[in-house]
Parts: C-alpha cells; structure tokens; sequence
C-alpha cells in the first residue's frame, strides 16, 4: 500500500473505534409498506428519550437523536468517532414544523420545498434559538431535509418533530446503503437500528444554502443544479465542490474531511476509453509484481478487460441512477478484501454524474491521472 501518513492516520482511527461495546443494540425489520405503529413508537421513544436509532432514508441510513437536544448531538458525535465542528442536518417530516427551527423563511425555500420536498435536498437556513449549537457545530446556520422515505418520515414525527441525522457510518468510511453495513459500524454503539431494506439513491442530498448572497449549492446530490435552476432561474456553486485544490475553505464543513476514503489507495484515471484500460492495466502489472493486492472500479462493459485481482462493475456506464446506488458498496467491499490500489475510470460530470465523481474524487484524496 502507498505509504500516504492520510491513510495511517485512518487505518489507527479505525482500531480505536473498532468495536462497540456501550450498548445493546436492537435491530427491528421494517419497509415502506409496513409500517408497525408499535415499534414505530418505541423508537420515537428512544430518540425522546435522548438515544440514537440508525434509520433508512432514499439517500444513504441515518443515524438519528433528537436534534433539539445538545446531549443527543453530542452522542451522535461519539458513536461516529466524528469531529464534533461538524454540522448535522435537522430532519422533519412536516412542512409546518420548520418554522420553528429557522428565523425566516426565503422565498427561494418555498419554491425548492414546494418542488422537491420531501426528498434529497437539503436547505440551509438561519437558526433559531430552539436548534442547540451542538447540532450545528457552533454554526448561527441550520441545514434541514425532509426525506421522502416513510420509514424516516414516521420516525421523524414519532420522536417529536426534529431527528439530527448524519450519515449512519463510522467518520471516514463510506455511507451506508444497505443496513448491513450498518450495523458493521454502529452495533454496540447505539440503541436501535431499523432495517428498511437498501436505499434508492446511495448518495447524500444535495445540499443548497440559502444564507449566502445567492443561493449555492454545498454538495451535489440527485437533485442537480439544472433541476434546481429550472426553479430558482440561477444557482451557484461552491468553487471547492469538484476540486481538492481550489484554495477555498468549503463552506459545508463536512466536505474538508476526507468523507468516503476506502482503506486501499484509489486512483481515478480519466480518458479515451482504450487509453484508460492500456494505462490501468500497466499500473496493475507493476503493484501485482511487487505482490501488491490491486482492484479495479469500472463498468459492465469493460469489466473483464482488466488485469487486477478484484474488478468491480458500478453497472452500465450510461445508467447513472445505478452506478450512484452501487458506489459506496464497491468501496465498502473493496474495503473488506483488503485491497491495497485501486484504479476507477472516471465518470462523465453532466447531472448525476456530478454528484458521483464529487465523491468518488474525494474518496480518491483528489488523486486523478488524465491519460
Ligand atoms: O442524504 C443525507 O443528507 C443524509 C441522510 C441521512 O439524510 N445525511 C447526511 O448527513 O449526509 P452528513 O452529516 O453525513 O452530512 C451533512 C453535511 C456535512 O457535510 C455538513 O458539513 C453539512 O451537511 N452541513 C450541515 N449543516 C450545515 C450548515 N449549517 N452549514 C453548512 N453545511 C452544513
Ligand atoms: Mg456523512
């Protein structure tokens, strides 16, 4: 494996957080189509409570506690080993429960929510004095989704209105798709994990700010910046979104961590098709010769042109929709096999694409050879 100090550094925090042992985790079954009134109201009552339930959303799993209280904010940090700097988005399942968590109410809101609420986006609003500033990181800003998913939707309003939700993955690996991975990662360190099957998406919600001079886009997502301006005529985007070096601070503090890093090294080769596979498979040859163990991301199409030990296709190179939904679980694999390089054609950048090369760039530490 490459030498990089970045993935020592990850490789000692994930011993430290290896496994958890505080609590007895519950794992309850539930989908869209059946909803159990009763055991939706026990884990109401275990975020009421100020305990943490990992839930299902379109996008990625959940990790949830009441967002209005500080302790259960504190604890969502410590489950995940994350930096607690790091802002939560609030989730509501009600359109007249976000008055209250926010000072005003741009118009620009009330087109996006009309629109695409509920659903994979994400606002950024002005808080008000009931958000603690441990769920916003010491932010005067609040981020808010209201997911479409009933299963969230139900628990949403079964703990009273106002679920803190990060991503239901340890800091520094990949979110979470299918609930097996959630429980890789949170059994033993919260109260309950409900299993709703896989997600739809496989990537998180965009995320628009509201706060700023004109309304920008933090993180791509499926809601993309042509959709978002068919509503709102124009929409920036912040210059750090596709770019590790673009010398901005991102304005989501989330997106300065290295997110989605797998444990092997990930390169993302860019270019003509041939040229891409000629250059993967020279890269391959060497690390298989100095006995290191190499895995390739790429599509159906090309999936048996390679030399490496594990090649993985996200689908086909024109479906969008399910290479999004495929990605995490590649990287979470290959994170299983221990591979040591991995190679990833790129991908092109038009709508969803833009939110797949975002991650799949930042889980490569921006690493990209154009070829
Ligand atoms: O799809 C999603 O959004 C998922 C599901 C569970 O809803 N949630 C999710 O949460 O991805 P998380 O915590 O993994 O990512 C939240 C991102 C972080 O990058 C954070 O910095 C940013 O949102 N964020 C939260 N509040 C913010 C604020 N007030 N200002 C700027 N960025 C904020
Ligand atoms: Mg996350």
């Amino acid at each position: 494996m490459g030498d990089s100090s970045g993935s020592h550094a990850m490789a000692e925090q994930r011993v430290a957080v290896e496994k958890g042992t505080d609590v007895e985790t519950k794992l309850i079954r539930m989908d869209e189509q059946h909803i159990d009134a009763a055991l939706m109201r026990e884990a109401g009552d275990v975020i009421k409570a100020g305990g943490l339930v990992a839930f299902p959303t379109e996008t990625v799993y959940g990790l949830g506690g009441n967002a209005l209280n500080p302790q259960s904010s504190e604890k969502i940090y410590r489950a995940k080993g994350r930096p607690s700097d790091n802002p939560l988005i609030v989730h509501i399942a009600d359109m007249k429960d976000l008055d209250a968590i926010v000072r005003e109410i741009p118009e620009s809101a009330v087109k996006l929510a009309e629109k695409f609420w509920p659903g994979p986006l994400t606002m950024i609003f002005y808080k008000s004095e009931l958000v603690p500033y441990e769920t916003t990181g010491g932010l005067d800003t609040v981020a808010v989704r209201m997911p479409v998913h009933r299963v969230a939707q139900e628990l949403i309003r079964s703990a009273g209105g106002y679920v803190a939700a990060p991503s239901a993955n340890l800091s520094g690996r990949p979110s979470p798709t299918m609930a097996k991975y959630v429980i890789e990662d949170m059994d033993g360190r919260i109260e309950m994990i409900i299993d709703g099957g896989d997600v739809e998406i496989g990537l998180e919600s965009t995320i628009v700010d509201l706060t700023a001079e004109k309304p920008t886009i933090l993180r791509p997502g499926y809601i993309t910046k042509q959709m978002l301006e068919d509503v709102l005529v124009s929409v920036e985007e912040d210059a750090s979104m596709m770019r590790g070096d673009s010398g901005q601070a991102p304005k989501a503090p989330g997106m300065k961590y290295r997110h989605y890093a797998p444990k092997g090294e990930l390169t993302v080769v860019d270019g003509e098709a041939e040229a891409v596979i000629a250059y993967i498979n020279a890269q391959v040859d060497g690390c298989r010769k100095a006995h290191k163990v190499t895995g390739v991301i790429t599509t159906d199409l090309n999936l048996c042109r390679y030399h490496a030990h594990i090649c993985k296709s996200v689908g086909e190179r024109q479906d969008e929709e399910t290479i999004a939904r495929e990605l995490y679980r590649v990287l979470r694999e290959f994170d299983d096999e221990n591979v040591e390089v991995i190679y990833a054609e790129a991908f092109g950048t038009d709508g969803l694409g833009q939110a797949i090369m975002n991650r799949l760039l930042k889980a490569a530490g921006y690493k990209v050879v154009q070829v």
